[in-house]
């Protein structure tokens, strides 16, 4: 990564993302380098943006960084700097302890802040100012994500050449959760400033153009949104807004590549022999977060574990977790929890030298992670609600082998795709428990036949087959329904 600023001014297509795709480090001695940022939206986007020439606009993700922009792998990069204050009141406050709760089924209760809600507009505000100043004459603008829904009218403002998109990362939640939000209208205005405004599924499609009605006392049109096809259109002013549905994906064909080479699967066994070559394996990786249900797998796991039904000397769980949003109250409270259970399964059943849970509280890299998948027998992936979950396709497109199998929420978008997993409402513990068992117990030529499914569709439809098809939607005039 070079830091020498850049000679292109002006860019065609820009993404904007709250995060950059890397973030800057600030180490002990002084010095600084740049990581990958975490997180489901940058590993999705950044091998799509790899192979375009384009900008991207986001934070660096340390508070007063006052970064020139810089090329990075042919993608220009824009830091958008954000002061302390606005990391706790935007970052922190109203996107993490506002926004995230309150579209994800108010699993941790939302908090409403009015000076959070004023740096979230002046932050869009700034957004909105960068991407005027880099964007060409006519050129796509793709925004993304919750920390960003009032900058599409924002920019619309300032620059009505340009065509805009934006992208929902995570579920848009039900029209009766959504009114709670004091700024409700503004935010419902500030994502008609797009041209096309995507969710992952047809629901949040659907949720939206009712508040369209509702908030905005527009007239949505009335059909029924379809996957990547049949947008919802309302009309605003002299524009017609789409509304649809694309399902985000994986680079399936990178990791199915990088899982099928020598080292991965040695690494792999490796992994098998460092763990005590256990006869079955159970994965989870997640960034830790209270959406992510990693408390209530353990739970099943212990519940397993004390019942005998799962005998300690046959299973280890291993569990990657991502730190993740590290001030805000509500991830202590669930990283603490989660360590408590973790040491209170090996304090009731590991031996000297075999912890059954091997909890780490770290990221791996791309190829340790695809050795970590195909090592697994059981993925457990049980979030209480998630808008996709990234990591259950990862996991299926490392499975060349056509072993392991998959355990998902139903609560997850992905399950909507990946129906040959084992589905389960992560709120039923001993439906869980049960799936597990027998996911663990699986006959291997049954198991080979859900696998191939859940390959079928994870290779069919993966990152770029995403990014294209809302692309074209964007950039293609709306047909009259
Ligand atoms: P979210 O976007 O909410 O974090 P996703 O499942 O959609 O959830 O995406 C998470 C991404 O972060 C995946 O690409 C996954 O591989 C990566 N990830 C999660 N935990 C780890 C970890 N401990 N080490 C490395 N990568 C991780
Ligand atoms: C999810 C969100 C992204 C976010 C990522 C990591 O994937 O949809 O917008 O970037 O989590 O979270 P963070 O708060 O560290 O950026």
């Amino acid at each position: 990564m070079s830091e020498a600023p850049t000679t292109r001014q002006e860019a065609d297509f820009i993404v904007v993302a709250n995060r950059l795709p890397v973030d800057l480090e600030r180490l002990p001695d002084g010095t600084k380098r740049w990581k990958h940022s975490p997180g489901g939206l940058v590993s999705a986007l950044a091998p799509f943006l790899r192979n375009q020439d384009g900008a991207w606009v986001g934070w660096p993700g340390v508070a007063d960084a006052d970064v020139e922009p810089f090329e990075e792998d042919g993608l220009l990069l824009h830091p958008v700097a954000l002061s302390a204050d606005e990391v706790r009141d935007y970052y922190e406050g109203f996107s993490n302890a506002t926004l995230w709760p309150l579209y994800h089924d108010v699993v941790a209760p939302p908090v409403f802040e009015r000076d959070w809600w004023q740096s979230y507009v002046r932050v869009n505000n700034r957004f909105a100012d960068a991407v005027a100043k880099t964007a060409a004459p006519n050129a796509t603008v793709w925004i993304q994500d919750y920390q960003l829904q009032l900058a599409p009218a924002m920019l619309r403002e300032r620059r009505p050449d340009l065509r805009i998109g934006f992208f929902l990362h995570i579920p848009f939640p039900p029209t009766e959760l959504f009114m709670q939000l004091p700024w409700r209208t503004e935010i419902v205005r500030g994502l008609l400033g797009a041209d096309l405004v995507g969710f992952h599924r047809p629901g949040g499609a659907q949720n939206f153009l009712w508040l369209a009605r509702r908030l905005a006392g527009l007239e949505p049109s009335r059909g029924t949104v379809g996957v990547r096809t049949r947008p919802g259109l309302v009309q605003v002013g002299d524009r017609t807004v789409r509304v649809g549905a694309f399902p985000i994906s994986i680079d399936a064909s990178g990791l199915d590549a990088i899982s099928r080479k020598k080292e991965t699967i040695n690494r792999a066994a490796e992994i098998r022999r460092e763990l005590g070559n256990p006869p079955k394996i159970l994965l989870g990786v997640d960034r830790l977060d209270y959406t992510k249900g990693i408390d209530l797998r353990l739970r099943a796991l212990q519940e397993l574990l004390a019942e005998g039904r799962v005998d300690p000397g046959e299973v280890a769980m291993v569990q990657l977790a991502t730190p993740s949003r590290e001030r805000v109250e509500h991830y202590q409270r669930m990283r603490d929890d989660i360590e408590r259970v973790v040491s209170r399964i090996n304090g009731e059943f590991a031996r000297v030298g075999r912890p059954v849970v091997h909890y780490l509280h770290q990221s791996v890299d791309r190829s340790e992670l695809a050795a970590f998948y195909l090592a697994a027998d059981v993925m457990v992936v049980t979030p209480l609600r998630d808008g996709m979950n990234l990591v259950c396709k990862e996991y299926v497109a490392c499975r060349h082998d056509l072993g392991g199998s998959l355990l998902l929420s139903e609560f997850a978008g992905a399950a909507a795709e990946l129906t040959s997993a084992f589905l389960v409402n992560p709120h039923d513990l001993e439906g869980v428990k049960n799936s597990l068992v027998e996911a663990l117990s699986i006959d291997p030529a049954v198991g080979r036949r859900r696998m191939r499914a859940l390959r079928r569709q994870v290779l069919t439809h993966d990152v770029d087959r995403w990014a294209k098809s809302f692309l074209d939607a964007l950039r293609s005039e709306p047909t009259p329904q």
